[in-house]
């Protein structure tokens, strides 16, 4: 310990004699080199000590996001306890902030800026959880030359050597590197799982390596994944699977002007007929890749789709929608003007699901992730160091309405969870909390279903349920998020 206490401030070492024309950043935590931070929540002030834009690998592409953010509760200090934990015990709560799959700094404990509550690491701090941070390439960053450095896999990767990190200083770090619980929302969310299922997954290495992450471990203790954009390779099946016959929709365009202002505009339109068209042949698909997946329900009825797209899976997804139902009449709210839902005697006895989708209503437009004209986020995702967007679904790539490439099998296989789930060579987290709100429609909800399914009937413990009225979001249950938290630590 007494090394990294006389280390300098800056977390730079000396460059390797081999290697003199780059710098190299050491993975040493620097325990001196702190601000102490208060803040106040439930009334109550809290003192933390923060360590801010960590570089967390020896040989970083970009430092503006391969850095870390770690808050520590002043308590482990002087040996006090908050609650049941201690300097040694206390989870690491490992929230990320991507969102659209985009590049992202490193979040700090606040308020949120919508609610003016505070946010989910504010909270994990008051309650003793040590909080790290991880920024993470995204899909629009670029080095000096021009060239891309944030597609696919860069930001599971950034993450990871994150996890690596902690665990390299776990012994100098107050925290316990072997309890880090993850948490993102929406394509967050999607990482957040990824990083999940795929700890120490050899497909990772060599990026790893790259970057000089530390030689550790990287598998993670639990997950947290709200509105997760994932399974991207079957994301559009799934979307066309569930909004096929809505031919309306009302997408949020999100756009930048000349000065980088944000616009937000709602798009309202009808689906042309060639878009009909394809929406007929992707939810088409669906049914075999249900079916593929072997899935059952808890109590082994296998979970399948006729060619119509009707079966036990459909029923499977109708199931969570109406005990999310059931959950909200509980708890005093008023369905009544609700007709396609049927109540007897305070029991959500039938939903028609028709109805349901259509009071959802669609949000994109067919394809609607891998875009046929390349245009999408998740297109971008998939592009290469020199070309800004690629394909990632075979049928994306044969209906192709512009001059287009496929993104390598290797790399689409590295984005989604579903193919690391209890796969050999994996260490896949033991505990996961799912959540997708009823009313969501930035992806279908059988994508989070199917995520959960596929873990829990691969033994993982899974805690997975659809919010009722709940549009695309995350972090609106934080109580609820650290009691699940708290629980399974204990
Ligand atoms: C996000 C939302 C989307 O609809 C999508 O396709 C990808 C990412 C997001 O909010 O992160």
């Amino acid at each position: 310990v007494c090394g990294f206490l006389s280390a300098p401030l800056m977390n730079v070492s000396a460059a390797n004699s081999d290697t003199n024309t780059t710098t190299k950043y050491s993975l040493k935590f620097n325990s001196n080199n702190y601000t102490e931070e208060t803040a106040t929540v439930d009334g109550k002030t809290i003192t933390y000590r923060a360590y801010e834009k960590i570089v967390y690998v020896k040989n970083p592409v970009d430092t503006k996001y391969e850095i870390m953010n770690i808050y520590v509760p002043e308590e482990y200090y002087d040996g006090t306890s908050i609650g049941s934990y201690n300097a040694d015990t206390a989870p690491i709560f490992f929230p990320n902030t991507v969102g659209g799959y985009m590049p992202a700094e490193p979040g700090s404990p606040g308020l949120d800026e919508r609610s003016g509550e505070p946010n989910a690491a504010l909270v994990a701090l008051s309650k003793g959880y040590v909080v790290a941070e991880s920024g993470a390439r995204g899909r629009t960053t670029q080095n000096e030359s021009g060239e891309y450095t944030g597609k696919a896999p860069a930001a599971i990767v950034d993450l990871k050597a994150a996890v690596r990190y902690l665990r390299y200083n776990d012994k100098i770090m107050p925290g316990d590197a072997e309890k880090i619980i993850s948490n993102g929302t929406s394509a967050g969310g999607a990482l957040s799982a990824l990083l999940g299922a795929t700890g120490n997954s050899k497909d990772y290495d060599s990026y790893l390596k790259k970057l000089g992450a530390a030689n550790e471990r990287d598998d993670i203790f639990a997950v947290s994944s709200y509105a997760a954009i994932t399974d991207l390779d079957h994301a559009d099946i799934a979307y066309e699977w569930l909004f096929n016959g809505i031919n309306d929709y009302k997408k949020l365009v999100i756009s930048s002007d000349t000065d980088y202002h944000i616009q937000r505009e709602m798009v309202e339109g009808t689906l042309t007929d060639d878009q009909i068209q394809v929406s007929n042949e992707l939810s088409a698909l669906f049914p075999n890749y249900v079916n593929s997946l072997k899935l059952t329900d808890s109590n082994g009825t296998p979970l399948t789709l006729n060619k119509n797209g009707n079966g036990t899976f459909k029923e499977y997804v109708k199931s969570f929608v109406m005990n999310s139902a059931q959950k909200a009449l509980d708890s005093g709210t008023d369905l009544s003007s609700l007709t396609w839902i049927t109540i007897k005697d305070g029991k959500v006895t039938n939903l028609d699901f028709d109805q349901y989708i259509q009071y959802v209503g669609r949000m994109k437009t067919p394809s609607a992730f891998d875009g046929l004209d390349l245009t999408n986020a998740e297109n971008e995702l998939f592009g290469t160091s020199t070309t800004k967007a690629q394909h990632f679904t075979q049928y994306g790539l044969e209906n192709s309405t512009v001059s287009s490439t496929l993104a390598d099998a290797s790399l689409i296989k590295m984005m989604n969870p579903l193919y690391y789930i209890g796969a050999k060579g994996t260490t896949t987290s033991s505990y996961w909390r799912i959540r997708q709100g009823t009313v969501d429609n930035d992806t279908s909800l059988a994508v989070p279903t199917l995520l959960s399914a596929k873990l829990e009937n691969n033994g993982f413990n899974v805690d997975f349920s659809m919010p009722w009225d709940q549009s695309h979001g995350g972090d609106y249950d934080l109580d609820e998020l650290f009691e699940w938290t708290d629980d399974i630590v204990a």
